[in-house]
């Protein structure tokens, strides 16, 4: 059988192409992508600091005080930062039109409820702030109460995986 393709021609081929690319990123453009990254990127900062620290307090790694005084100090630096902007209302997952995230939208119908998840990490990574330079069984007294402020607002405001 002789199959009759439409002959496309090098141009026609990236022609085609490039409208496949501009449709498939319009229809992932949302009004608040921005700031769904930049809360994603937070939250990976979070992790990467956490992840440091708690690999020492489970000695994985070997403790080193001047790491742990370094991701600690980073850590607080990250969960001390303003918030409000990259937290719009309508960012959440179940909203059409929003990238990939998985922010519940009770962030928003019980607020300011997630304020109480958000300060008991913030004291938390002040008090491993305080004792993560200070030797390895300081660093393990800190770690618990640090992850346990993470998984206390994933586990009512973060949506599972799908
Ligand atoms: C006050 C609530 C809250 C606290 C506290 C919190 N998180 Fe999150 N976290 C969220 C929410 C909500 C999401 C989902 C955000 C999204 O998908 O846009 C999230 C997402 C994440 C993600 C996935 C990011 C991505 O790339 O999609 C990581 C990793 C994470 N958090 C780590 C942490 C760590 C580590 C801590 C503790 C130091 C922490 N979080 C504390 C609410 C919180």
């Amino acid at each position: 059988m002789n199959l009759r393709l439409p002959r496309l021609g090098e141009f026609g081929f990236t022609f085609l192409a490039s409208c496949l690319i501009i449709v498939s990123v319009k229809a992932a453009a949302g009004p608040h992508d921005d700031a769904i990254k930049a809360r994603q990127a937070l939250m990976r900062l979070y992790d990467f600091n956490v992840g440091i620290l708690s690999d020492m307090a489970k000695e994985k790694v070997e403790y080193d005080a001047a790491a742990a005084s370094d991701a600690a100090a980073n850590l607080l630096a990250a969960v001390s930062m303003k918030q409000g902007a990259i937290w719009p209302m309508g960012s959440d997952s179940e909203t059409d039109g929003n990238r990939e995230n998985r922010a519940l939208p009770t962030i928003w119908t019980t607020y300011p409820k997630i304020m109480e998840p958000s300060k008991a990490m913030h004291s938390a990574a002040v008090a491993m702030d305080a004792a993560a330079g200070d030797g390895l069984q300081s660093l393990q007294g800190a770690i618990r109460d640090v992850s346990k402020s993470c998984s206390g607002c994933h586990d009512d405001y973060r949506a599972e995986r799908k």
